[in-house]
């Protein structure tokens, strides 16, 4: 798996108390590393980061990515042999409110980031995350490749696609001849057990669900390119586990230490009323259309050209949209039923994940 990457290794990541950040913290356990996360306290109650008991997994510190000093002492002492970088401000619609909140984590948490990697006088192996909301949306039928302009509509959107230039500028400049390796994942909309931020669709179905009520659907013929949490991690995780490999040279390496995509296949691009029906199949309830014309803007149609990663990392997504929701909405059940079930039900899904990659002899999980 990962090549043994990562057992024994210090990996340093940032956001382990998020969603996405608590899944990466426990599949990197279970792959033999030591962890030590940085993040703000969880932000939503429950929080998979507590329902899963991650602060006991790994050496844990509440801290800011806007304090570049707390930023660089951490990562100097936890000497990582791997960065994760994936602490954020999240939301789109919580950007609109706070904008300056979300360009000073989003943009200058990167860049503080990116300098404490300067002072790492050690090999290191970074992924910055940023999302595929980070290219201009031209809201076309249009599968977005990895050299596509940048931009972004909204403050979050717009933040994230100045971190990607602020990666590629720390990159030329600074990284050249350095131990140190960075390269930025960009992903789509994801979806799993544990996730609880306000505003996305499946914590606020699972929420309406959890209390018998009908649940309320904003978009529901917005598009957007859903994969199982897993789908995204198993690309960060490869992507680290080829930029540490020391035979990775010339063209071969220049071509690992750049942005890649990591999305499902185009049977997931899927409308929010087809996810919502799609969970009901799993967690019976209802529905209703709350679509409102003078809503904020929120992007239409976003599709990922995964090209880059299956040619340069052979990667490639592993659940079907069916499998991928089918997982989510019972993690959810399963732990509303049995709340201390929530870990083994995160190892259950990890280990079935990871044989799925197998019998598809997909690289990371073959090596
Ligand atoms: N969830 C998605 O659908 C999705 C899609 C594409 C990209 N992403 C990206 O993946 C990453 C993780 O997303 P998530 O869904 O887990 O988000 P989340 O909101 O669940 O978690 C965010 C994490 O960042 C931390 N954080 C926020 N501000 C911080 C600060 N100032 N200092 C230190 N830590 C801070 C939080 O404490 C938390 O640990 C983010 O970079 C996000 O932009 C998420």
């Amino acid at each position: 798996m990962f090549a043994s990457s990562f057992q024994g290794k210090n990996v340093w990541l940032s956001g382990h108390t998020g969603f996405k950040g608590a899944w990466l913290a426990r599949w990197l356990v279970q792959l033999g590393a030591r962890v030590h996360g940085f993040a703000l306290p969880p932000n939503t109650i429950p929080s998979a980061f507590t329902q899963v008991g991650i602060a006991g997994l790994m050496e844990h510190e509440i801290a800011d990515v806007r304090d570049a000093g707390a930023v660089k002492k951490s990562i100097l002492r936890a000497e990582p042999d791997f960065v994760f970088h994936l602490a954020a401000q999240a939301l789109v619609r919580y950007s609109y409110e706070h904008p300056l909140e979300t360009y000073a984590t989003n943009v200058m948490g990167t860049a503080h980031v990116l300098e404490a990697l300067r002072s790492l006088e050690k090999p290191c192996a970074a992924v910055i995350v940023t999302t595929d909301k980070c290219y201009e949306n031209r809201e076309m039928d249009y599968a977005y490749a990895e050299d596509d302009h940048l931009g972004g509509h909204d403050p979050y959107s717009s933040s994230k696609g100045a971190a990607e230039i602020v990666i590629s500028a720390y990159r030329r400049s600074f990284f050249g001849e350095s131990p140190v390796s960075i390269a930025s994942a960009r992903a789509g909309n994801v979806i799993g057990g544990g996730d609880w931020a306000l505003d996305r669709i499946v914590p606020d179905s699972i929420r309406s669900l959890q209390r018998d009520e009908v649940i309320p659907v904003r978009n529901p013929h917005a598009t957007r390119p859903w994969q199982h949490v897993l789908e995204p991690l198993s690309g960060y995780l490869w992507l680290a586990a080829t930029q540490a490999q020391p035979d990775l040279v010339g063209a071969e390496r220049k071509d690992v230490l750049t942005a890649f995509n990591f999305g499902p296949e185009k049977e997931a691009n899927r409308s929010v009323g087809e996810l919502v029906r799609e969970i009901l199949k799993h967690w019976p309830g209802r529905w209703d259309d709350k679509s409102n014309p003078h809503d904020l803007h929120e992007a239409r149609l976003l599709m990922l050209s995964t090209t880059k990663a299956r040619r340069v990392l052979h990667w490639q997504p592993t659940w079907k949209f069916e499998t991928a929701v089918a997982n989510t909405v019972n993690w959810y059940r399963g732990t509303h039923e049995k709340p201390a079930a929530a870990e083994s039900l995160m190892l259950q899904q990890i280990a079935e994940y990871e044989n799925a990659a197998r019998a598809q002899n997909i690289a990371w999980a073959i090596k």
